[in-house]
């Protein structure tokens, strides 16, 4: 992960100080928000991908490439500051979440203040076309949290589901960044397919790896246990819930529907899951996903830079947080 930031740190480095720069705000209120947004900064994944996948070709970086990145990066935090009002979640990136230290109305606003913030970065007619790849993941992104919304609500047992929730919901913005990337540099309608073809498979992948988190007790930098109580049905315990046998299933639906907030009742849920094999389904479903991504990957020419990919990709499934 470090040798992969070594490819680009260049970039990254004016990335993050175009970003800082584009979240500044004259009003006291949001700016005091926005420090906070800076200062607890994520792995930053996103960028990483926009800039590598820009520089796979070999042609150097432009102003086009670092929008689409400080856009992506945008984006992808305006989603987490709404996801965790609409999952109720009180912490993130180790700390407490926007909604947990402003409320809820403040964090819908600063939510759409950043996406805003991203939108106006497009000055150019070049970046409208990037502007439109990404707006693309905008709109999957709300129609993923609402279809997972609308399925913890009448528990969705279905494996076809789930893929289509988190197509939408995550690998719309990694499909997105890694196409937004390619095209940023180099204008190539074909090779922007396969880059996005590509970001799918990783984007799958994450958010396999982040529902696997929520299994564990490590310190994640967020909750774990969190999909349970918000009767998201992820991975694991759709295949769990579709293997046990009855009275098993009703026992775990009955916690899901009406007793998931008990710290003994969520531990029993995570026990049959871990009997059954769900962790171990959905890592598998996950590295398929990955070497899928890896395959694509692997028809572009060999290069450092593919190196680097190839590494984030893996980075990806291994990751500890
Ligand atoms: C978390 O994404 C949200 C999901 C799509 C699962 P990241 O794990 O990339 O979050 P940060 O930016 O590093 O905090
Ligand atoms: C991903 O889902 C959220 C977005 C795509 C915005 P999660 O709800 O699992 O993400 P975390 O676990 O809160 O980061
Ligand atoms: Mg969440
Ligand atoms: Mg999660």
């Amino acid at each position: 992960m470090e040798e992969t930031r070594k490819l680009i740190q260049e970039e990254l480095a004016l990335f993050e100080s175009k970003f800082n720069e584009s979240v500044q705000s004259r009003i006291p209120l949001l700016d005091r928000v926005m420090r906070y947004v800076i200062k607890r900064k994520g792995k930053q994944l996103r960028p990483m991908f926009v800039f590598l996948c820009a520089k796979v070709t070999g042609v150097p970086v432009g102003e086009s490439t670092y929008k689409a990145a400080a856009f992506v990066e945008l984006l992808h935090t305006a989603s987490l500051v709404h996801d965790d009002v609409v999952d109720e979640s009180l912490e993130r990136r180790g700390f407490f979440s926007i909604n947990a230290l402003w409320k809820n109305k403040i964090a819908v606003l600063v939510g759409d203040y950043l996406l805003s913030k991203g939108m106006l970065l497009a000055t150019s007619p070049h970046d409208y076309r990037v502007l439109q790849i990404l707006s693309e993941a905008v709109k999957k992104m709300s129609e993923g949290e609402l279809l997972q919304m609308e399925k913890a609500r009448n528990l969705n047992l279905r494996e076809d589901v789930y893929y289509e929730i988190i197509r939408n919901k995550t690998a719309s913005l990694l499909s997105s960044a890694c196409a937004a990337g390619i095209y940023s540099a180099t204008s190539d309608q074909e090779l922007t397919d396969k880059m996005r073809e590509f970001g799918e498979k990783v984007g799958m992948a994450f958010q396999i790896k982040d529902d696997l988190f929520d299994y564990g007790n490590e310190d994640i930098g967020k909750p774990t246990g969190n999909d349970i109580k918000e009767k998201k049905l992820t991975l694991p315990i759709i295949y769990t819930l579709n293997r046990v046998d009855g009275p098993t299933r009703r026992k775990m639906i009955y916690i899901l529907k009406n007793d998931n907030r008990r710290k003994e009742r969520i531990a029993y849920v995570i026990q049959e899951v871990v009997k059954a094999g769900g962790i171990e389904y959905a890592e598998e479903k996950m590295f398929a996903f990955r070497d899928e991504a890896l395959n694509i990957l692997h028809t572009f020419p060999p290069s450092p830079i593919l190196d680097g990919l190839e590494n984030l990709v893996r980075y990806t499934t291994d990751r500890k947080y």
